[in-house]
């Protein structure tokens, strides 16, 4: 029996939805400190310098808080394990390279409130024993590099960054850091590796980030919107933060909504949400009075989600339960003018530019996948080949090392699965005119 979303008492309620990390947004100029600290700014911070490290963990771990850059990690463990790593220096570093199609929603938060990011990777500092943080911002997004600078320099100059913060004592400064413009960066190794002027490749884990991370030191490495929660929750309690959502995945998320669908543009609304308000009551349904046809949830790497699965709630583990993802949080609304096959394609073709060539069960793979559903396309396939797609997915999905490649399978199986007929009728035998069946008109 799935455990139904709760909306916290505390959370402040902005027209539908329930705004933690956006709580600031349309509130504040994000060029201005003084809003800032008008709305509470930086006194979460000197709160949690008070508290001091044991405790931050404490709050951040009972909170049940998870990473929001998809694999939906522990935050609180994640920052014990760095704080509990043996080392004098340790790094604080903020993804929001943000390379995942369909995924806008760090650039948002950067951009419109950029201390909120500063103040959670500060108080991450203060918990691990980190002086250091960098912020890895993807390279498309020049606008939020011009806001982020400018406001790390207000910080710095009002005492908020820098040397004895506040007076405290305390050290944490930020940098940015322009990402290399290539979605395996935002893989937390790849990024270290980029951050560290070598080649984007992932390294092999173990060591863990935490552990061995920059330069060899223990880093923290969370996404932009995991940073942006931390102050909600030592300010309103861990127990507030954990009322909101569902139990496995507490909290609000934001999601991504694109693709056919009449209300495009990041939400956010506590876990649980299902897939059926997200796209009607929020998207206000599909355009044109066509016809739902399929969703893929958590991004180019994600699921392909069938419409008799609307009700499915969106959260780490709920959405996991129907053989879904939930991601980043990216909900691509797909109407019944397309083809899955050619999505799929679309998909297998952005994989195999961003394949970093490390491995080849990822390198050759994607290659090969892409000219497989190629065959589909031009109506010159067999059966035999929808079976060989999916043994390659299966292989790639086993054995290639990293994320990407692990999930180029995630969403060409979803298709395979859900829409065999489609690839069927692809077939030279499924097809008569030997082209595919549905139209893009
Ligand atoms: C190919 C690939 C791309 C990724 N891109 C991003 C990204 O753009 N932003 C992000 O936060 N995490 C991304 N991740 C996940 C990171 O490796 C890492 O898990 C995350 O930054 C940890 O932060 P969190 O615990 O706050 O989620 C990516 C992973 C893979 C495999
Ligand atoms: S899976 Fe792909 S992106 Fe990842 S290391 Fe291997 S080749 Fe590079």
């Amino acid at each position: 029996m799935p455990h139904l979303p709760r909306v916290g008492l505390l959370a402040r309620r902005i027209m539908n939805e329930t705004r933690i990390v956006l709580r600031n947004v349309g509130k504040i100029n994000p060029r201005s400190i003084d809003d800032y600290v008008g709305f509470g700014g930086y006194s979460i911070l000197k709160k949690a310098i008070e508290m001091g490290p044991d405790a931050i963990i404490d709050i951040i771990k009972r909170s049940g808080l998870r990473g929001r850059g998809g694999a939906g990690f522990p935050t609180g463990l994640k920052w014990e394990f760095t704080k509990n790593a043996a080392s004098d220096v340790k790094y604080i570093v903020c993804n929001a390279d943000e390379g995942e199609p369909g995924t806008n929603k760090d650039r948002i938060i950067v951009e419109n409130d950029p201390n909120s990011v500063f103040e959670g990777m500060a108080i991450a500092g203060v918990a691990v024993g980190a002086e250091m943080g960098y912020i890895y911002l993807r390279v498309e997004y020049p606008g939020a590099d011009l806001i982020l600078r400018a406001a790390l320099a207000e910080a710095r100059a009002a005492g908020y960054l820098g040397q004895n913060i506040m007076n405290t004592g305390v050290n944490f400064d930020i940098e940015v850091v322009l990402g290399a413009g290539a979605y395996v960066c935002g893989e937390e190794t790849a990024l270290l590796n980029s951050m560290e002027g070598k080649r984007g490749e992932p390294r092999f884990k173990p060591p863990f980030p935490g552990v061995s991370g920059y330069h060899g030191k223990p880093t923290v490495i969370n996404n932009g919107e995991t940073f942006a929660n931390i102050t909600y929750i030592i300010d309103y309690g861990p127990e507030d933060f954990a009322r909101i959502g569902t139990e496995s995945s507490p909290g609000t998320k934001l999601f991504t909504l694109c693709g056919n669908v009449e209300r495009r543009g990041v939400y956010e609304f506590p876990m649980g949400i299902t897939l059926r308000e997200l796209i009607y009551d929020v998207g206000g349904g599909i355009p044109r009075g066509r016809q739902l046809k399929a969703v893929q949830t958590g991004g180019s790497s994600g699921t392909f989600v069938t419409p008799d699965k609307l009700d499915m709630h969106m959260d780490m583990n709920l959405a996991a339960a129907h053989g879904a993802t939930m991601g980043s949080g990216a909900v691509l609304v797909i109407d019944d003018r397309h083809s899955i096959p050619e999505l799929a394609l679309n998909i297998t073709e952005f994989f195999v530019g961003e394949s970093c060539g490390k491995c080849t069960p990822c390198r050759e793979g994607a290659m090969r996948l892409y000219q497989l559903i190629q065959k589909f396309m031009s109506g010159e396939a067999s059966l035999a080949d929808i079976d060989t797609v999916k043994e390659l997915s299966t292989t790639m999905g086993l054995a290639s090392l990293c994320g990407l490649g692990q999930t180029v399978s995630t969403a060409i199986l979803t298709t395979i699965d859900s829409f065999r007929d489609e690839y069927l009728a692809h077939t030279y035998s499924g097809s008569r005119d030997g082209r595919r069946t549905t139209t893009n008109a």
